[in-house]
């Protein structure tokens, strides 16, 4: 392969949207910001200057970082934050990755306007596995936010409050017309009849999943998370926040202009949203700019899991391999909400959960404490005092999961909090259940791990349960981020091949801040390959 570099100068933007004038923090001023071009097997060598008063550090969402874990990017975890005014270079290489991924801002909330594509074609002269496309686009889809999401995240923090809204979602950065002052902020694609286009579908929003609809026309998936899958033709496509979803789309309807549309999935009850769309254009060469309305019908109904189980289901890997048949490892993790009792004097400043409370979210009952230093250089340099290594990965044997609906899983509420880290062994065949629980509510969480994919061999609803669980180990999706259907499970296998510290968290970033998330420590191996590499000299300091 070949060296790419790149210039990332992370910079303060003044931008209009939605009535409002502000400033937002941009990679070179771009909103959404630069995409980065690559092949299998390229080296990226990407210059992060920080010229803003905020600190900022990149994930290369998606990149397994085999032999570079220090260019991971989560602020806290693999590295310290870049301060204002420092620089840090990202070195990785594309080791057997292709397909499409993204990049986003890894401190704080900032990945709200921080983000961008990360588009590695397949080697030279390897086709894709179906006829190539006429044309390809990228389309994020985002949230916009009129507030300042540093200080956001602090007030979220410090109220003990719930999740906030965005003001908008976006496609590319666009609103479109649903919303006020957007009539002209649309993105638009033009096409030509009778051809094929691919889109490459990312979703990138701060607190909510979303679909994705064309009206009139259907979507074929042949991607998922950068793994070619079967194709699979459908109306609709959910994104969680970390998911990213390749479509093939045929321009066989009549010359005119239809809506692309997205809008919340959100599983949980007893929720209450806005239901504002967003929407671009999917305009023929030749259409009146006037000529298709928007179906209020296009999207399913924002609580539809319906929708999102039957494209899940029909999800399988392309290019069958060898998945792990054996486990050494069989983890559980629960996934739930808590109500944290309030302390403070001030609840009606500090206490504004439900009940009073103070909302939180854990795994198995830890809700997860970020480091004031990075853990991997704590992890690397012996560093007392900054983590523990007493997360519990129950064995399945403790727990009796045939009675009881999801509520009565392992208990949710009076976590504790910690920056507690489970430890993995190089090379063992890992199994993982994660079980969503909620006392408090429940919804679909997007689960994201950082340095691996995951085959995704069995889910359900309700409590797993072992007796009847069944798996799918000839041809099941192979993803970064995996959405736990709202009130049950998924199950994942992968070899822990990847030394490293590994953040495993919820996407939906309140959640993450709230402590939904653990770190993975896969131990050294004892060949070159299986150790950790040297830290780079410019590493930042805490
Ligand atoms: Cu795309 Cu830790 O996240």
């Amino acid at each position: 392969g070949s060296t790419r570099f790149y210039d990332f100068k992370v910079q303060m933007l003044k931008v209009n949207k939605l009535c409002n004038t502000r400033n937002i923090v941009t990679i070179n001023q771009m909103y959404p910001g630069p995409a980065v071009y690559a092949q299998e097997g390229d080296r990226l060598i990407i210059k992060l200057t920080n010229e803003t008063p905020y600190n900022a550090s990149i994930h290369w969402h998606g990149v397994r970082q085999i032999r570079s874990c220090w260019s991971d990017g989560p602020s806290y975890i693999t590295q310290c934050p870049v301060q204002p005014g420092r620089t840090f270079t990202y070195k990785f290489t594309l080791v057997k990755q292709k397909g499409t991924l993204f990049w986003h801002a890894h401190f704080s909330w900032l990945r709200a306007t921080v983000y961008g594509a990360l588009i590695i074609y397949p080697k030279k002269g390897v086709p894709y596995p179906f006829k190539h496309p006429y044309e390809e686009h990228t389309i994020i889809l985002g949230e916009y936010w009129n507030k300042d999401l540093v200080q956001l995240e602090r007030i979220v923090v410090a109220s003990g409050g719930p999740a906030p809204v965005a003001e908008a979602y976006t496609i590319n950065g666009h609103p479109g017309p649903n919303y006020n002052c957007s009539a002209n902020d649309v993105y638009t694609i033009d096409v030509v009849p009778g051809q094929t286009y691919m889109l490459r579908l990312i979703g990138t929003l701060l607190h909510m999943e979303c679909f994705f609809s064309i009206a009139n026309h259907k979507l074929t998936i042949v991607e998922a998370d950068g793994e070619y899958t079967k194709p699979l033709t459908t109306d609709h496509v959910m994104l969680g926040p970390g998911q990213t979803v390749n479509v093939l789309v045929t321009t066989n309807q009549k010359i005119g202009r239809y809506s692309m549309a997205m809008g919340p999935y959100m599983s949980g009850q007893n929720v209450t949203i806005q239901h504002i769309t967003s929407i671009a254009y999917f305009q023929y060469v030749g259409a009146s700019p006037h000529s298709v309305a928007l179906p209020a019908s296009l999207l399913p109904r924002f609580d539809d899991n319906l929708v999102v189980k039957t494209v899940m289901d029909g999800l399988k890997i392309l290019q069958i391999r060898n998945i792990p048949k054996e486990i050494d490892t069989n983890l559980f993790f629960t996934i739930g909400f808590n109500v944290n009792k309030c302390v403070s004097k001030t609840p009606k400043l500090n206490c504004q959960g439900s009940n009073g409370g103070v909302m939180a979210t854990s795994m198995n009952n830890n809700s997860f404490i970020k480091p004031t230093i990075s853990l991997l250089q704590a992890y690397y340099y012996h560093i007392n005092g900054h983590f523990t290594e007493d997360f519990p990965g129950y064995p399945l044997k403790f727990y009796d999961f045939v009675n009881g609906a999801p509520n009565s899983a392992p208990n949710n509420t009076g976590s504790k909090n910690g920056t507690r880290t489970k430890v993995i062994e190089y090379g063992s065949r890992v199994q993982l259940i994660l079980q969503d629980t909620g006392t408090v509510t429940s919804e679909n969480h997007p689960i994201h791990f950082h340095g691996y994919s995951f085959y995704v061999i069995g889910y359900g609803s309700g409590n797993y349960n072992p007796k009847t669980a069944t798996f799918n180990l000839v041809d099941p999706p192979y993803m970064n981020t995996i959405g736990v259907p709202v009130g049950g499970w998924a199950a994942i296998r992968f070899v822990a091949d990847n030394p490293g510290v590994w953040f495993m968290h919820c996407h939906l970033e309140v959640h993450m801040t709230w402590g939904l998330g653990v770190v993975l420590i896969v131990k050294n191996g004892q060949g070159p390959m299986e150790t950790l590499p040297h830290p780079p000299a410019d590493m930042p300091l805490c």
